[in-house]
């Protein structure tokens, strides 16, 4: 079978690596099904990539910002208009079923559109002086170059995250997306292209994170950072990043509490959604359920009835609920953390097991009478394992959700208003949802963590412009004469 190649965009040109290398792309809901070769960029890319995007940057920043929101609507247009295509290409790509792989796209459409509009506000604000006759004011400038990272999980809705916001402050990129998913990564930088993107100010380099990726990161052209993915790597980024402007979007280990008063139904809606949803590769995912042992043997009951009823197949089948693992490695890693979780002396409630299909799939699994020491209750497994961990009441139900490292997302289902507001106030995450799933976050709120999920960076909404631009402060005096702050006060 032909399998197409693919280039490198560098200074609005496909090109070939200086590698002269390529690597695959697979479909793992398909193994053998190569979707396409892609280059494996190196130091020597990476270095164009900069000069380019270095070269773009003073025509890119001067162009008024409303104008480049146009270029970036056309861009929402383009992706709407390809929405479906998209979709298919990105369910092949990585495995996720269908109607979410719509919602990926979707994902990537509203934030353009939210970031267009940005085009005729970036606004900074004006405040009085404490001086007579003086004018205080900040405004928004670009950072320079930037450099994104992105990962598989949300191919198209991430990178759109991070492109769209910085080009409407006027930077200019270097992107680096996973490698297993080059092929939405590309389709993404023809749309940008179409839409009337100057050369250079987009520059897609695709590789190896240990290459590509490092050397952005280290590079000193390069003004700010904003990366997705483990925080292993989100750490060794900090560390070599010198005295860039850094965002990162690391890990989770989610949880949702399911109070004795909550809605069952509604709960068990959430979990299924939050635990299995994207096969549990979201940071987002909720990898862990607190219950108040009340309720717990029902619950479990009717959720493993629940899970048993979750069809495991190829994404494109509109029927599918939940698709293959991205990989073998992530099959692996999955299969991996069920003895841990054995051994640790959890018990498994209903899968645990690769099925007897040609994919990366892995059995939706339930692991019951989980405590907060084990590894199962505290690391990211980022696959279709959940957690339950039982407990006796409320404040027991907070510490065991605060208990681990991550703090990005949280979600607690109880028909008290009481609970649901000390929730929101005594829970360590970016995000709380009461009454709803730990996933599922609109492009105009900021989305982000606390604690080792980052560095307190915010993407989405007015706080991803924040992430991507710099705020001058600017003092104008009228008074025809010196006067001095905190001096010149009477
Ligand atoms: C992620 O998993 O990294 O709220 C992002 C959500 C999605 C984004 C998830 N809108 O789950």
């Amino acid at each position: 079978m032909f399998t197409p190649k693919y280039k490198l965009y560098i200074d609005g040109k496909w090109v070939n690596s200086n590698s002269g290398k390529t690597f695959p792309s697979l479909n793992p809901a398909k193994p053998k099904q190569i979707l396409g070769k892609f280059q494996k960029g190196n130091e020597v890319d990476v270095e164009k990539a900069v000069e380019a995007a270095e070269k773009a940057f003073d025509s890119w920043s001067n162009t008024p910002a409303p104008k480049r929101g146009l270029i970036i609507l056309k861009a929402a247009e383009l992706l709407k208009k390809n929405k479906e295509k998209l979709a298919k290409l990105m369910t092949r790509e990585m495995g996720k079923v269908i109607a979410e792989a719509r919602g990926d796209v979707q994902e990537a459409i509203d934030m353009a559109e939210y970031m267009a509009g940005e085009g005729r506000r970036l606004f900074g604000h004006t405040t009085p002086s404490e001086l007579k006759d003086k004018f205080c004011m900040t405004m928004r400038m670009p950072v320079g170059v930037y450099g994104l990272i992105t990962p598989w999980n949300f191919p198209l809705a991430i990178p759109a995250w991070k492109i769209f916001p910085a080009l409407i402050c006027g930077n200019t990129v270097v992107f680096k997306p996973s490698s297993d998913t080059p092929l939405c990564a590309t389709k993404m930088v023809e749309i940008l292209e179409k839409a009337g993107l100057p050369k250079g100010v987009v520059n897609l380099v695709t590789g190896p994170g240990g290459s590509v990726g490092m050397s952005i990161v280290r590079h000193g052209k390069i003004r700010g950072i904003s990366f997705t993915g483990s925080k292993t790597t989100g750490e060794m980024i900090v560390k070599e990043a010198g005295l860039k402007k850094v965002g990162l979007e690391l890990g989770g280990k989610n949880a949702i509490i399911v109070m004795d008063d909550a809605n069952l139904n509604l709960a068990l809606d959430g979990v299924i959604w939050g635990g299995y949803g994207t096969t549990g590769q979201r940071c987002t995912a909720a990898s862990r359920v607190i219950v108040h042992e009340k309720i717990k043997e029902k619950f479990e009951i009717k959720l493993v009835h629940r899970i048993k009823r979750l069809r495991l197949g190829n994404g494109l089948n509109p029927k599918t609920d939940v698709g293959p693992l991205v990989n073998k490695a992530a099959q692996e890693k999955s299969m991996n953390y069920i003895g841990i979780g054995l051994r640790e002396g959890a018990r498994i409630l209903i899968g645990g097991k690769i099925p007897k299909m040609k994919g990366f799939f892995f059995e939706p699994t339930l692991f019951t009478n989980c405590t907060i020491d084990m590894r199962v209750a505290q690391e990211e497994i980022f696959g279709p394992i959940v957690s339950v961990i039982p407990v006796k009441d409320f404040d027991e139900a907070i510490d065991v959700m605060n208990s681990v490292e991550y703090g990005l997302s949280s979600a607690i289902y109880t028909e008290d208003i009481r609970k649901a507001f000390l929730a929101i106030q005594h829970i360590e995450a970016g995000l709380t949802y009461v009454n709803s799933s730990t996933i599922g976050s609109e492009v105009h709120l900021p989305f982000g963590g606390v604690k080792h999920t980052g560095n307190g960076t915010r993407e989405g909404g007015i706080e991803g412009i924040n992430e991507f631009s710099e705020t001058k402060t600017v003092y104008v005096d009228y008074s025809g004469k010196l006067q001095k702050a905190q001096i010149d006060i009477e």
